[in-house]
């Protein structure tokens, strides 16, 4: 029997103001994206910002239905309308924050398994690094390098075959 202890290392940021420019941006972005936000059963809004190689910015908001769970979370909606759009595209990086009416969101908020699941498979599929960004409003931001630091197990296709 081994005892394996898996380390991540990630960046922790008092405020926004102390990101570089591009994150910043990608930040303020993703703080838009949260007026676009379907949410009127869990009224808690989330926003994602997007920024591909090209520079190009896609936005994602969650998108919630009255079946709840034809709903679908503001990562998804953003990383499949890329896969969509932009088959080839290579994304460097995502910035995700959130917003309720409700109470005041302290800390970031940090996606669920089923969007670590997807942001793993582009990862995969481009062979490149993704860099995800959490974005507290007026708070604090993480970021970390890789969406391996945040599923380390992801499901990979390889398991489908020998
Ligand atoms: N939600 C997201 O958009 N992203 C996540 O990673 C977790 C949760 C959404 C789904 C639902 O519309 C609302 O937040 C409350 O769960």
């Amino acid at each position: 029997m081994n005892l394996i202890n898996l380390n991540i290392i990630f960046e922790q940021y008092k405020g926004v103001e102390e990101l570089n420019e591009n994150d910043r941006l990608l930040c303020e972005l993703s703080e838009q994206a949260l007026a676009s936000s379907y949410s009127p059963y869990s009224k808690f809004r989330v926003g994602t910002a997007i920024r591909l190689a090209s520079g190009e910015i896609i936005l994602g908001s969650n998108q919630e239905n009255l079946a709840y769970p034809s709903g679908l979370c503001a990562e998804r909606v953003a990383l499949f309308s890329i896969g969509a759009a932009y088959p080839n595209a290579v994304i460097e990086s995502m910035a995700i924050t959130a917003q309720t009416d409700n109470f005041e969101i302290l800390k970031p908020v940090t996606s669920c398994g089923g969007c670590l699941q997807v942001m793993a498979e582009f990862e995969r599929k481009q062979s490149a690094p993704i860099e995800v960004i959490f974005y507290c409003l007026n708070g604090e931001v993480l970021k970390v390098p890789s969406v391996k630091s945040l599923l380390p197990f992801a499901f990979v296709e390889d398991r489908l075959e020998r």
